[in-house]
């Protein structure tokens, strides 16, 4: 319960740092009609989990915080991005997030598309722009990195799995290469910034590019139970639409205890997997416990 507490204000202070710099971003762009629905999608935002776990693994390399917060606000708007097409009819349409209209009710199918589009590119604006600190090969890598997450390889390509999936019977193994696409590939570009930042080699990326990998499948079942016994008022989204649309998660083919079991599994082998950073690992401990027994 403490612990909770602590986490709730951690993410609330991210949640306004990256805020505060999307708004000022956005606010250098002017107004219009598409600017009100890209804002409604991204603000006030969901709980920024991303960019907490970014801020973890940067600090076990020293990466500082404003950087991290950049980085975290491109971030976000790929995420928000991926939420509002996620909610489009053509996918899983649905008409509430994050406790309101879902995009495309508030200001219609074909804006929230274009609005999606709009922040997806926004997040390569906000790495190559001049608020990041950075020499211009490490952007470069980031831009490459983070384009490779959010495409076919990641997220799109993931999005794509989970929908012909759909009342179909999938395999342990392609359901988790699914979520590990779809949500995964987020994640682990969060985990191999600060790698990247440190110039290290290719072997060390890679490193964290797989826990990314495992906290992402993680944070995907732990939504999968949620959808599974969550309550809508508290969630701020639809519950029990899994089931209904057919959706291959490992609740449908495991059961519920056993996928609690494979998120346990999963915990302990990111613990183990960074046992060399010593003492420094609390706070993503933290972050993942967190991860698992949330409920929204
Ligand atoms: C929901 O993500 C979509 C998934 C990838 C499971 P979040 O639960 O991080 O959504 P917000 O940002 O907090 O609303
Ligand atoms: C969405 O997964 C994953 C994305 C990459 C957007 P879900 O479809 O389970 O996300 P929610 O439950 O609608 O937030
Ligand atoms: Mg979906
Ligand atoms: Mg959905
Ligand atoms: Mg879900």
């Amino acid at each position: 319960k403490l612990l909770l507490k602590k986490m709730q204000k951690n993410l609330n202070k991210i949640a306004k740092d990256t805020n505060f710099f999307l708004k000022n971003f956005l606010k250098k762009q002017g107004s219009s009609e598409l600017i009100l629905a890209i804002k409604y999608g991204l603000f006030p935002g969901g709980k920024k989990i991303r960019s907490k776990i970014l801020i973890d693994i940067g600090s076990l390399l020293f990466i500082d915080y404003k950087t991290l917060i950049t980085i975290g606000a491109a971030v976000e708007c790929i995420h928000a991005y991926s939420l509002i097409h996620d909610d489009l009819p053509c996918m899983d349409d649905d008409k509430i997030r994050r406790g309101k209209p879902s995009t495309h009710i508030k200001f219609g199918e074909s804006t929230a598309v274009l609005a999606g589009n709009s922040l997806q590119t926004m997040a390569c604006e906000i790495l190559a722009s001049p608020n990041l600190k950075l020499n211009e090969k490490k952007k470069i890598s980031l831009i490459k990195k983070l384009s490779e997450c959010s495409g076919h390889l990641g997220i799109a390509g993931g999005q794509y799995l989970d929908l012909n999936y759909e009342k179909k019977k999938i395999s342990k193994k392609k359901i988790i290469e699914m979520e590990k696409k779809k949500t995964g590939k987020l994640f682990s570009f969060c985990c191999a910034v600060p790698a990247i930042i440190k110039n290290k080699n290719n072997r060390e990326i890679k490193f964290f590019e797989d826990i990314g990998s495992s906290i992402g499948l993680l944070f995907q079942i732990a939504d999968d139970l949620i959808d599974y016994r969550g309550d809508t008022k508290i969630v701020g989204k639809k519950t029990g639409k899994d089931q209904k649309k057919g959706k291959a998660t490992l609740i449908s083919l495991l059961g519920h205890n056993n996928a609690v079991k494979y998120c346990d599994k999963i915990i302990l082998d990111i613990n183990r997997k960074l046992i060399n950073y010593g003492s420094n690992t609390k706070n993503i401990k933290e972050t993942l416990n967190y991860i698992l027994h949330r409920d929204k």
